[in-house]
């Protein structure tokens, strides 16, 4: 495949560049993106389309010759403002658009799908493939996630604002499904309150209080598994001043 002239560069990231490509949408990787990944993600997403959950539709799955080589996931277009857009724009709605955010989080968790990946294999793979921590904690970490009650429900991986699209509609989409699984509701809630947190703590607060008010769900539950998203989070490598951050969540394991 090669991309049209008028494409538009919508995102540049480490290893991708996401395209507007008028009535789709096309994220290319650069060449060191395993294939297997980018065809994951587009399994995930048509798992997610059938699902009946609001999301951009899998279109294609090609090489780009113009790109390297690299591969790419083609999805339709959903025209709007991701929800952190409208949080940035308008500061003053900030907590009005977490109730939004928290509510379709609580819908999504409210799906299942069966087939796709098993968030506690996920887990403990990226654990067992982190070479920053010691073999001591890395048990702790397998022998807590070991000790989590087992849930399979649909949950996101990857839930933060830039993930959530409001429509021209009104009506919210969500995109970005590469860290998809089914799983446990409390773990992804942890993760998404931890990318809050990465970059503003008052606002990772105010949305795991909302989170765990508005599903009714013990806040104690979503602490216990700080400590493995952490872990999860500094697997990806997305690197940067992070790490540090994340390291001392996972460090908290031990005086538990
Ligand atoms: N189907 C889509 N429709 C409209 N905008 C999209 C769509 N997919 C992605 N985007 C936009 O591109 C950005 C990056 O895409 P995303 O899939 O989230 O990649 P990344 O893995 O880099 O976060 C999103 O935050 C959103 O603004
Ligand atoms: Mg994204």
């Amino acid at each position: 495949m090669n991309l049209p002239e008028t494409k538009v560069e919508l995102a540049r990231r480490g290893n991708k560049v996401v395209y507007d490509l008028g009535d789709s949408i096309i994220k290319v990787f650069n060449e060191n993106k395993p294939v297997s990944d980018v065809f994951n993600e587009a399994l995930n997403l048509a798992r997610i389309n059938e699902t009946g959950i609001r999301s951009p539709k899998a279109l294609e799955v090609a090489q780009v010759e113009d790109a390297g080589h690299g591969w790419a996931l083609k999805t339709s277009k959903v025209a709007g403002v991701t929800l952190a857009e409208k949080m940035e724009a308008e500061p003053a709605r900030f907590y009005e658009y977490l109730e939004q955010f928290v509510d379709l989080q609580i819908e999504i968790h409210g799906y299942q799908a069966p087939l796709l990946n098993r968030q506690r294999d996920k887990y403990a793979r990226m654990i067992n493939g982190l070479d920053q921590i010691n073999a001591t904690t890395r048990y702790n970490l397998l022998e807590r996630l070991d000790g989590m009650t087992k849930q399979f429900n649909v949950c996101h991986g990857d839930f933060n604002p830039t993930n959530v699209i409001v429509a021209e509609d009104g009506q919210l989409y969500v995109c970005d499904w590469a860290h998809a699984t089914q799983g446990s509701p409390a773990a992804d809630v942890a993760m998404t309150y931890l990318l809050f947190a990465l970059s503003d703590k008052q606002q990772a607060d105010a949305y795991l209080e909302m989170y765990c008010e508005r599903a009714d769900m013990p806040m104690q539950v979503v602490r216990s598994y700080m400590s493995i998203v952490a872990a999860s989070e500094l697997a990806r490598k997305r690197g940067g001043a992070n790490d540090e951050f994340l390291m001392s969540w996972i460090d908290v394991v031990d005086y538990q």
